[in-house]
């Protein structure tokens, strides 16, 4: 949302002046105040514009009680409600609470009280809204698999199984591509906020001027720019996981501060001398090796020793290759679950088994991704991979055997025919069935 725009509130009620009274006070440079005299004026205002809240009172000559309170938080439930009420019906004062109205106010009310009032449910609006923002990036993902079975994705299962339950922070390095994300929602997943978003952020992306703020929240004025109060990802992940990726690009000056919010769990917004308390599991993650960081002067020596209290290093795929089969057959079957899955020829499987995989689980992903697109008749050989993949093969040509030559031979055919294998049948001589017997004896 733009925060230079003006936001809109409407007011309900049938007095004229206090129509009038509330249009003029309420509004003001960040408000736009619009008014309706009747419940089904209400109605289409609310059908046609866009509030984030409402001052209604609560007795109105059209509906009865607090029928528009339901129709309207049918209607928009993000909207936030406050009830004019007058003196006798408190009642229906703590029922509309119950339905959900933010608060409400008696008559003859204070103006500077509604003031306060419509501009802090206004706060809840917007922090309601950035919440679900992070709510839907953060579990888009649903499901989390963790592929391997080699030793080292063994010992980190295990780790993982460990940690998840407790309150340690937990640093987790690697390569780019091994698996560190995977990792951290593994461990919130299996922790005891579970039901909770994790947040994440990725620290590359914060501008240095703002990382303060963007963490830790400010106060309407601390800096230019800082027009109005704002919560921090702290604030959002109280009682939940907060995971800063690429934690070794968090600029420095920010760096104490956190280390405080580590050890106290406690933070002060930008420009707020009070300290707010907070319930949060921190986890990070680089490809950077942060002792190093530190001896350059480039990290925090303190706050390194505190989230390296409990490491998890991903390995490079090309010092697990037993597990490489394994993660091609999730891809396989995961990547276009739409589409019958994919087999791979052994000369293809074989290029992947020798490749060096710099950019490792990510890299490898995209190639299956790429070769299920390019396979013929859902079959995948060297030919659906990229070159520097496929190379590997001729290079390594050591067989002269007849039985590998034919091999050669029919893939070729079968290739030329962009993978019909009746017009192949036809073209080697040979009889359909013994082209498909051929063919699955190349595969894995
Ligand atoms: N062991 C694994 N099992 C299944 N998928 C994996 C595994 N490791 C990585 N991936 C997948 O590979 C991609 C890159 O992994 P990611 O965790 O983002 O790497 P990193 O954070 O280390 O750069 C993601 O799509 C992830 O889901
Ligand atoms: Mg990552």
């Amino acid at each position: 949302m733009n925060k230079n725009t003006a936001y809109p509130v409407l007011v309900i009620d049938d007095e004229e002046t206090i129509r009038r009274l509330l249009t003029k006070e309420l509004g003001n440079e960040n408000r736009e105040v619009m008014a309706a005299a009747t419940g089904e004026e209400a109605m289409a205002m609310i059908r046609s514009n866009w509030f984030d809240v409402i001052v209604m009172d609560l007795l109105l000559p059209d509906v009865s009680d607090l029928d528009l309170l339901i129709r309207v938080k049918e209607a928009v439930p993000h909207v936030e409600i406050i009830m004019i009420t007058g003196h006798g019906d408190i009642d229906t004062a703590v029922e509309a609470m119950k339905l959900g109205a933010y608060d409400f106010i008696r008559k003859p009310f204070n103006l500077d009280r509604l003031d306060l009032m419509v501009e802090k449910a206004h706060q809840r609006v917007q922090l309601q809204r950035e919440n679900a923002i992070l709510r839907h990036r953060t579990t888009s993902e649903k499901e989390v698999k963790f592929i391997g079975n080699s030793r080292a994705v063994r010992d980190i299962k295990f780790l993982i199984d460990k940690v998840a339950p407790e309150k340690i922070p937990v640093l987790i390095t690697g390569e780019s591509g091994s698996g560190k994300d995977v990792v951290a929602r593994l461990i919130h997943e299996r922790s005891s906020c579970s039901d909770k978003p994790m947040i994440i952020k990725n620290c590359a992306t914060l501008q240095k001027e703002l990382a303060r703020s963007e963490l830790f929240g400010h106060v309407k004025g601390s800096f230019t720019g800082g027009t109005e109060n704002r919560e921090g990802l702290l604030a959002f992940a109280h009682n939940s996981t907060l995971f800063l990726d690429e934690i070794g690009d968090l600029p420095i000056d920010v760096q104490a501060s956190l280390l405080r919010a580590l050890e106290t769990q406690t933070y002060r917004r930008v420009g707020e001398k009070e300290e707010r308390c907070v319930n949060i599991r921190f986890l990070f993650a680089t490809n950077k090796n942060l002792a190093d960081e530190v001896s350059r002067g480039q990290f925090n020596e303190a706050l390194f020793h505190r989230i390296n209290a409990f490491h998890i290093q991903m390995p490079p795929i090309h010092e697990r290759r037993e597990d490489l089969p394994l993660l091609v057959d999730y891809f396989l079957t995961t990547l276009h679950p739409d589409k019958p899955t994919c087999r791979i020829v052994k000369d293809a499987m074989d290029c992947m088994m020798r490749y060096s995989w710099p950019g490792n689980v990510r890299e490898l992903r995209n190639v299956i991704e790429r070769s299920i697109i390019l396979s013929e008749n859902n079959i995948i050989t060297e030919r659906c991979m990229p070159k520097e993949i496929a190379a590997g093969t001729e290079d390594n040509e050591d067989s002269f055997s007849l039985e590998d030559a034919e091999k050669k031979h029919v893939l070729k055919v079968l290739d030329f025919y962009s993978g019909n294998r009746r017009k192949t049948a036809e073209a080697l001589g040979i009889g359909r069935k013994t082209l498909y017997r051929k063919l699955s004896s190349y595969l894995m």
